[in-house]
């Protein structure tokens, strides 16, 4: 029988830095764990701006130095089918999460929360690297790097199995 299957939703403003890399290294580091779970990954924005967009650049570039492909993504923005949807659903700041919250039916705001307050890091939020230079796309990344390797541990811990072989 098939692995149940777990989706993932990462959102933030634009869906052109922080989400798109959320998702590619979630996507990666489940494909590199032995969970018995199935995972479908996916970012949106909580604007429409850059709707059909690739990712910055930026992002590319600094993400493909650590192995993760960001080049086929396409920003979307997020929809109210996407709390029924998806099972998590991951803010990067408090302003998405707002906006999210403000979104989201009453039902499924179970389902929204802040990505960071996943991990252990001492940041809260992740902080936009759009007027930033390359530190903040690094700094993106190394929160975002421990943040997703803390929730699969949880969702390990959830089902009762450990996510690292
Ligand atoms: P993101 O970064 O929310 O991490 O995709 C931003 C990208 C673009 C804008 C803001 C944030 N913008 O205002 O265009």
């Amino acid at each position: 029988m098939d692995h149940p299957e777990l989706k993932i939703l990462m959102v933030c403003l634009g869906n052109i830095c922080r989400s798109p890399t959320a998702e590619a290294v979630f996507r990666l580091k489940a494909e590199q764990t032995d969970l018995p779970l199935r995972f479908q990954v996916d970012s949106a924005g909580t604007g429409d701006w850059h709707v059909g967009n690739p990712p910055d650049n930026r992002a590319v570039q600094m993400a493909a130095l650590r192995h993760y492909d960001l080049s086929p993504l396409r920003a979307r923005q997020v929809k109210v089918e996407d709390f029924t949807d998806f099972d998590y659903i991951l803010a990067m700041d408090k302003a998405n999460l707002t906006d999210l919250t403000n979104l989201c039916p009453e039902q499924y705001r179970h389902k929204v929360s802040l990505l960071l307050s996943h991990s252990n890091s001492p940041y809260v939020e992740v902080p936009d690297p759009y007027h930033s230079g390359t530190e903040g796309f690094e700094l993106v990344l190394d929160l975002v790097e421990e943040a997703c390797e803390a929730l699969l541990d949880k969702i390990g811990g959830a089902h009762g199995i450990s996510s690292r072989s």
